[in-house]
């Protein structure tokens, strides 16, 4: 573990995505108990923390999120920036909110939305061209992983999904379908076995350079129980956490966890 903090070269973060949940109510009554409980001292620059909140809840997340160092995201933004598309949101009405942080292709979105590889690659492109950072979730199906597709399936969603050019905004989550919302957190060596060939596909299709800058972050049913040992892992710079980051105290345990990574000497 030692030996991975002395090599950090990339930002940690903490990212709540609270999907279809989290009313106005819900997000104040949140926002109110984090900040009771959040540490006290400011966090490391090196520490990001966020909660990709629903449109709605916006502006009462920015309002009651007060001095506290967490950023409200949005989980899809249209890549047009205006025009004929019912029921979407764009980056100029986002960053009009005050938002400059969005998801884009959550398995949630493919599944059920029709976003393909060509739909986020454009979406990230677009938002990245606005100013947005962007945390672009890729991963596997169980039946994926049981045909010993898993590296086929993330070499195309790398190849064809991510944007043509490299961005330091740009972040990656490794988000294994099956691993999310169903408690079955991919083990320690599933995760690093997959980061690590992200990151040497990111090489492949950027450079070395900005391969070891990206931050890949895991996703899928990450917990306050499972959180540091994925964090021990070398190519794992954080995580996506759904579930577990609807509670303040949760949530608070797992930026505890991140902070005392960043801390270590
Ligand atoms: P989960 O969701 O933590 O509830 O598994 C993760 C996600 O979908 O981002």
């Amino acid at each position: 573990m030692s030996e991975r903090r002395l090599f950090r070269r990339r930002a940690l973060w903490v990212a709540g995505n609270w999907k279809m949940n989290g009313t106005r109510a819900e997000t104040q009554t949140f926002f109110d108990a984090l900040k009771t409980s959040f540490p006290k001292s400011d966090l490391p620059a090196a520490l990001h923390t966020a909660i990709f909140v629903s449109p709605l809840s916006i502006d009462r997340a920015l309002t009651v999120r007060g001095d506290l160092p967490v950023e409200i995201g949005l989980q899809n933004v249209h890549f047009e920036t205006k025009g004929a598309f019912t029921g979407e949101i764009s980056g100029p009405m986002a960053l009009e909110a005050g938002i400059k942080l969005a998801l884009v292709g959550h398995s949630e979105r493919r599944q059920y939305f029709g976003e393909t590889d060509a739909t986020a690659k454009r979406r990230t492109e677009s938002l990245l061209a606005q100013g947005f950072t962007v945390i672009h979730c890729i991963g596997e199906t169980k039946t994926e992983r049981l045909e010993n597709q898993t590296e086929t399936v993330l070499a195309r969603q790398i190849d064809d999904g991510l944007p043509t050019e490299y961005s330091d905004r740009l972040i990656i989550a490794y988000e294994p379908v099956w691993a999310i919302g169903t408690g079955l957190t991919a083990t320690p060596e599933q995760a690093e076995e997959a980061h690590a060939f992200i990151r040497t596909r990111l090489a492949t299709r950027y450079n070395r350079d900005a391969a070891e800058k990206l931050p890949i972050l895991y996703g899928g049913s990450v917990t306050p129980d499972v959180f540091p040992a994925l964090l021990a892992l070398p190519n794992v710079d954080g995580g996506l956490v759904g579930g577990a980051s609807l509670k303040a105290e949760s949530f608070r345990q797992l930026i505890q966890q991140g902070l005392e990574v960043t801390r270590s000497p």
